[in-house]
Parts: structure tokens; C-alpha cells; sequence
């Protein structure tokens, strides 16, 4: 049967497989939620928006002829992840997750763990600060419940309409960030805070290391869990479950 992909991306991690399967010449369209006015440009065919849930997904797979899924969203994602791994043991189509190890707390780290969102705006329950709230666009509304607090957000579109958080300053950009880029701009805003989701990766990691190199505290909100599937780690072992390592060399 010839392979037909679907990798549902959104993350650097993703863009790098798409660039490596593209480079086999396999069939593959990459997936995105429509989450980012404008995408960074792929070199795969490539899909945007939701599926419609599980059944959506589960149409999707057979009307497609999709013959594997390569789940490469963000370890946040839960519900994409929980969706395709349902779709997939429905419609027996093989299924595997391109992950990223989390971060770890080192002896020079002063991390704060919390298990969700909620759990973060509990822990802000205290007097004003200059928080860098690194949590993305779609959680700001559940800190409007601690308005005391001068935000800075960090986000990849400008704002359409304007966050509910009646202090705050918007930056935006789009990683991978740098540790000096990172470290200016939270002493510039003068941040005292830093709010992270426990992403993993290179490309986020900028912040939490300016926050060790400034001796800040990060309120970091745990992964919420995904149903077991099997992972692999880098796009090369993604290329092997294929079945096209050996053509690459790797
Ligand atoms: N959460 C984060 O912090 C974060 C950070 C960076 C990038 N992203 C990326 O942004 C996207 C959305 O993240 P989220 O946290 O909102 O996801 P989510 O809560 O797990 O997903 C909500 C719904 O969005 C749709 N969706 C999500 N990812 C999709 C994809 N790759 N292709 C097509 N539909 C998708 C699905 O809709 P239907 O049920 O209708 O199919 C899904 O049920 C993901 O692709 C993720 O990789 C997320």
C-alpha cells in the first residue's frame, strides 16, 4: 500500500518533519488548527481547521485514504491528541506521537509546579507583580480573575480584540527565542514572574532559561495527560516507523 500521511503539526517539531518527509518524496498533508493568521510556509500540501471531533477525524482518515498519523501537535493539545488516537483505533489506521521530553527543574531553577491553567491563576493570588504570562492567546481569559497584575504577553498575532487583563503590555513575535533576547526584554519590562506551560523543546526554552540566568520564579503548569500511543523522539525515527529510514541513511 502506498503511504499516505496525515501529520497533525502546529509545532516547530512538526515543520521539521514535514521539511524531512518532504524530502522522501513521500504523500503526506500537514494539518493545523487555524490558530496563527499566517503560518510559517511548509513544503507539504497542507490542511486548516478542526476535523469535527473524533467522527470528523474518523471520515477524514477514510475519505482521505490516510494509511498512517503522525501526531507532532503540542504537548498542550490534549484534545487533538485524545481525538486521533480514538480515530485511529477505530479506523486501525497506525498511529505515533513526535514528543519532546520536558523540561526539568535544575538547583539554579525556582519553579513553582501547578497541574493545569487554574492551578496557575491560583498561585498568582497574591500582591501586584510584573508577571510574563507565557501561556498563549487562548488561556488569558481565566487571569482576568487576578487584574492586580502588570502582564507582558508574548504572542505570535497581534490581539483582535484586546486582552481582558486591564495591565498588560503585548509583544509580537514568534519563537524560537534566544536567552539574551529573552533576558532584555523581561528587564526591560522589569518582569518578577514568569508563567510557562511545561512545553519542552529548544524553542520555547528561552524564557525559563532567562529566569534561571535572572533568578526569577516560574509558575510552571504541568502537561495535561494524553492517551498512551507509542512516540518516537526525533523526526528520524518517525522516517523508520514508515519504513523509510534506510533511504535516508539514518
Ligand atoms: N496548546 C498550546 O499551548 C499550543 C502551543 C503551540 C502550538 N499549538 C498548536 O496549536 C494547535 C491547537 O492547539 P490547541 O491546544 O488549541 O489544541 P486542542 O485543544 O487539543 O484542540 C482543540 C481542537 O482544535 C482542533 N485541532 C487542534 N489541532 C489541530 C490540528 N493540528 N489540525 C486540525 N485540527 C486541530 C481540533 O478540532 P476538531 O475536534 O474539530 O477536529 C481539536 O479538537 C495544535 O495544532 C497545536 O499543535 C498549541
Amino acid at each position: 500500500m502506498t503511504p499516505n500521511i496525515l501529520l497533525l503539526g502546529g509545532t516547530t517539531e512538526a515543520a521539521s518533519l514535514a521539511r524531512a518527509l518532504a524530502a522522501t518524496g513521500l504523500r503526506a498533508t500537514v494539518s493545523l488548527a487555524g490558530r496563527v493568521a499566517r503560518p510559517a510556509p511548509l513544503p507539504l500540501p497542507l490542511r486548516v481547521g478542526g476535523f469535527g471531533g473524533v467522527a470528523g477525524l474518523v471520515d477524514h482518515l477514510r475519505a482521505e485514504g490516510v494509511t498512517h498519523v503522525v501526531d507532532a501537535t503540542h504537548p498542550f493539545a490534549a484534545q487533538m491528541s485524545a481525538n486521533a488516537a480514538a480515530a485511529c483505533a477505530e479506523t486501525g489506521v497506525p498511529l505515533i506521537a513526535l514528543t519532546r521530553a520536558e523540561w526539568r527543574e535544575t538547583g539554579d531553577d525556582r519553579w513553582v509546579r501547578v497541574p493545569d491553567i487554574a492551578g496557575a491563576v491560583a498561585a498568582l493570588d497574591r500582591p501586584a507583580a510584573r508577571v510574563f504570562l507565557a501561556v498563549g492567546r487562548m488561556h488569558l481569559a481565566a487571569f482576568a480573575a487576578r487584574p492586580q497584575h502588570d502582564y507582558l504577553l508574548r504572542l505570535v498575532d497581534a490581539p483582535v480584540s484586546p486582552p481582558p487583563l486591564p495591565r498588560h503590555r503585548v509583544v509580537v513575535d514568534r519563537g524560537p527565542f534566544g536567552l539574551e533576547g529573552d533576558m532584555a526584554l523581561m528587564r526591560a519590562h522589569g518582569t518578577e514572574i514568569v508563567v510557562s506551560k511545561n512545553a519542552g523543546g529548544t524553542g520555547a526554552f528561552a524564557k525559563i532559561a532567562a529566569a534561571r540566568a535572572l533568578g526569577l520564579p516560574v509558575i510552571m503548569i504541568d502537561r495535561p495527560a494524553v492517551p498512551p500511543r507509542p512516540e518516537a523522539h526525533a523526526p528520524e525515527e518517525v522516517l523508520r516507523w514508515l519504513g523509510h529510514g534506510a533511504d535516508l541513511g539514518v
